[in-house]
């Protein structure tokens, strides 16, 4: 490990909240490293956590008083549990059990820790530590994807042979290997590298020379999502129909107005990609010619022959090799059976199910996440917010980026 991918760690507060398992011994290590590597640590230890490892150990190698108690006169004269939870840069819970997970999960607050967190805006990061078969629990699973939509950040765990002599998922991460996590925590650029396309606003086929067939996308949802994953350091590609934004500082945009126009700009860029995600509404249907003077107010009723237009995203999907394939399904009804519809229909890796009249233009959203298990016709789901479009961008992003690794294996 080079020294200098522990730059970023310099002045940090960090707060480390150690919870009961065998890896608690670790962490004496691991705040040597960070200490050594001009962080300020403040340790918070559950009463598990003391049976492993002394808070005399902490506190000696931390510099720092170790907190323990949630109702504690003494403590709270000198930093209370609300002054704690204002004053860390990062929370790192390592080892973070089984049980503790499940009672964060839950929102609990029955020891100092807990409070702390539900307390605390500052980033946290979890270093699971457990036995294979609690990690692998369907329980756990679900507490760990429920806390990273919430916006917690999983560090590990390793995989190997466990204290308690099985092999398996459930190690925490080495010392170093947590230091290094933690500083590329504080550097921008999670998604760095990362090369995502991503569709956005509506499509407009054209009647006549004034007059167009469109729909209400305001485009928000997929400039949010350009501007989020731009902030964390992917190169991405928007191709955007005609909307009232601005481009998102770092994005590369290409300027669209049709649907065939925007398959094109697709297909130019695609093989260059390791995302796709399409955003757009497109219009589904164009008139099958386009009149080339106004079109005269002559006659009480009027026949527009319209004609399919290209689905973009299943044109991609089809291709072979293709990147991860991430679509939206905006509904008015049946959100979520739709959306599962067409996650297997268009062949996606993921797709966010969502209400379509309350989202078009608005600022906030509410979306189903939905994507294939490891069983046959196993579809997994989750749901994001309500919440502004710019968190649940973030939200989204995590997801797309957990399911980009997991298809890299
Ligand atoms: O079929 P539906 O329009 O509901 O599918 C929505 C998803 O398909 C979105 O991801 C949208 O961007 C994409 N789509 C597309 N080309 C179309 C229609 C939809 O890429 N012609």
């Amino acid at each position: 490990m080079s020294s200098n991918k522990l730059a970023t760690l310099a002045n940090k507060r960090i707060l480390l909240g150690m919870t009961g398992g065998i890896a608690a011994y670790k962490c004496a290590e691991l705040t040597r490293i960070l200490i050594k590597a001009g962080a300020e640590v403040r340790v918070v230890m559950t009463k598990a956590a003391m049976e492993f490892i002394t808070p005399l150990t902490m506190q000696a190698l931390s510099g720092n008083r170790v907190h323990h108690e949630l109702l504690d006169a003494d403590a709270e004269a000198g930093m209370g549990h609300i002054e704690l939870a204002r004053w860390p840069d990062l929370v790192l819970v390592a080892p973070a059990s089984a049980d503790f997970l499940a009672r964060l999960a839950g929102g609990h607050a029955g020891d100092l820790l807990t409070t702390l967190l539900l307390a605390s805006k500052a980033p946290v990061a979890l270093a699971p530590a457990m036995n294979q078969g609690m990690w692998l629990n369907a329980a756990t699973q679900n507490n760990l994807l429920t806390l990273q939509t919430r916006g917690y950040t999983l560090l590990g765990p390793d995989s190997g042979s466990q204290a308690c002599g099985d092999t398996g998922p459930g190690r925490m991460l080495e010392p170093a290997a947590l230091a290094e996590a933690c500083a590329s925590l504080f550097s921008p650029g999670w998604l760095t590298g990362l090369r995502i396309m991503i569709t956005a606003g509506p499509t407009r086929e054209a009647i006549d020379p004034v007059r167009y067939i469109s729909n209400h996308s305001s485009g928000k949802m997929g400039y949010a999502l350009a501007a989020e994953a731009a902030a964390a350091g992917a190169r991405v590609s928007l191709i955007s129909g005609p909307v009232n934004l601005t481009v998102p500082e770092g994005v590369q945009v290409v300027q669209v107005v049709t649907a065939r126009e925007m398959l094109d700009a697709c297909l130019a860029g695609i093989d260059a990609q390791d995302v796709f995600v399409g955003v757009a509404a497109v219009a589904d249907y164009r008139p099958a010619e386009v009149v080339s003077h106004k079109i005269k107010k002559t006659t009480d009723t009027l026949q527009l022959s319209l004609v399919r237009n290209p689905d973009i995203i299943g044109t991609l999907a089809a291709r072979s090799p293709r990147p991860l394939m991430v679509g939206f399904a905006a509904e008015t009804d049946n959100v979520e059976a739709y959306g599962e519809d067409k996650l297997t229909r268009k062949r996606l890796d993921l797709l966010f199910a969502n209400e379509a009249t309350t989202t078009f233009g608005s600022d906030a959203i509410c979306a189903t996440a939905l994507w294939h298990g490891t069983e046959p016709h196993q579809i997994m789901s989750n749901v994001l917010g309500p919440a502004g479009k710019s968190l649940v961008a973030r939200q989204m992003l995590s997801l797309i980026h957990t399911r980009w690794l997991a298809a890299q294996q």
